[in-house]
């Protein structure tokens, strides 16, 4: 494989992209924002034309807030939409291969749904962010005939979301968890938890099998509530903190950003593929929290009874 040029490096899966790359020792070059603005047209042409890649992975991402003016809206637009749009142009004009990544936030419309979304589902998200990165997708799939579009969901990884402080559900969990004796969560959204090193390991895999090119469904096998999720969290890093499921706030400033009810997505075209799917989400949180998330929580605690299974 020819040069890769890793754009949002320092990112949540950017930086899992990096690491399994270097190991691999790929020829890879990793750029953060500081290095380059995908909304800005000339910004890509200059920067990625001098670095000669042969293949652009792009993890930026414009997200994280959970209420949003009309500028930040905007904002999403011109980087999930637009940058992406940027990116294809660039790929398509120099035959380089464009990986790009979404969300699983592209569905949610679906009132009753209760089956995984597959690739060929029609997307129907509900929110801004959703349909930002949806038109993205669009954006690279119609631009660049060489590029794989791929869909992660409720992602969690050792660097944490730049978007959301470094942080993500399993930090916040284990980080409040510490100190407060109940966590309340939410137990009427459905999605598949996806740990981003896993994620980046078939990524790589991926390109290098040379699957035929198109819409790729990458996250942790198997669905669950955010109250599950916490739950077995909690279960796992071996703290006594009771978990409690609620529901979805219908007022408040958290009801303001509409959450879709039912995200959970299947990987059927990487099994096409040929490729083996992404492990359950259980294992791939047992194996996080074991190797990156153990510093802070002590290791020994004996689980209290008291701790939902
Ligand atoms: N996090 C999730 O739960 C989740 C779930 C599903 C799908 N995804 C998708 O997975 C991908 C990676 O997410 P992540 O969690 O790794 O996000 P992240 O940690 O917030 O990383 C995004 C990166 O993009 C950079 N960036 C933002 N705007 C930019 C711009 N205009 N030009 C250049 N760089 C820019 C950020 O740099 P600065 O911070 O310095 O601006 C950051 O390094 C995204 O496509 C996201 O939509 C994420």
């Amino acid at each position: 494989m020819g040069r890769i040029v890793l754009l949002g490096a320092n990112g949540q899966l950017g930086n899992d992209l990096a690491q399994v790359g270097t190991n691999y020792n790929f020829d890879l070059a990793c750029l953060t924002h500081a290095d380059i603005e995908i909304a800005d047209p000339a910004s890509v042409e200059q920067v990625l034309s001098g670095l000669e890649p042969e293949v652009i992975l792009n993890t930026v991402a414009c997200h994280g807030a959970s209420q949003h003016t009309p500028a930040e809206q905007e904002a999403f637009f011109r980087v999930n939409g637009l940058g992406a749009w940027h990116l294809a142009r660039f790929c398509q004009r120099h035959g380089c291969l464009l990986v790009h990544f979404s969300t699983d936030y592209v569905f949610g419309m679906e009132r009753t749904r209760s089956r995984p979304y597959a690739e060929e589902d029609p997307p129907c998200p509900v929110n801004i962010y959703g349909a930002s990165k949806l038109a993205g997708e669009q954006l690279v799939r119609a631009f660049c005939s060489k590029h794989y579009v791929i869909r992660i969901a409720s992602a969690y990884g050792s660097a944490g979301c730049r978007a959301k402080g470094k942080s993500n559900f399993v930090k916040m969990v284990l980080s409040k968890a510490q100190n407060d004796e109940t966590l309340k969560v939410v137990n009427d959204q459905f999605m598949s938890p996806t740990w981003t090193h896993v994620a980046a390991e078939k990524t790589y895999e991926l390109i290098d099998s040379g699957a035929p090119f198109g819409l790729y469904h990458m996250a942790g096998r198997g669905q669950c509530t955010w109250y599950e999720f916490a739950r077995e969290i909690v279960r796992l890093a071996r703290l006594p903190t009771r978990v409690e499921p609620t529901a979805t706030p219908v007022e408040g400033p958290d009801a303001a950003f509409l959450r879709p009810r039912w995200t959970a997505i299947e990987n059927y075209m990487l099994r096409q593929a040929g490729l083996s799917d992404l492990p359950d989400w259980r294992e791939c949180l047992e194996e996080y929290i074991e190797t990156h998330e153990q510093s802070g929580v002590t290791k020994d605690a004996v689980p209290s009874p008291s701790v939902p299974r």
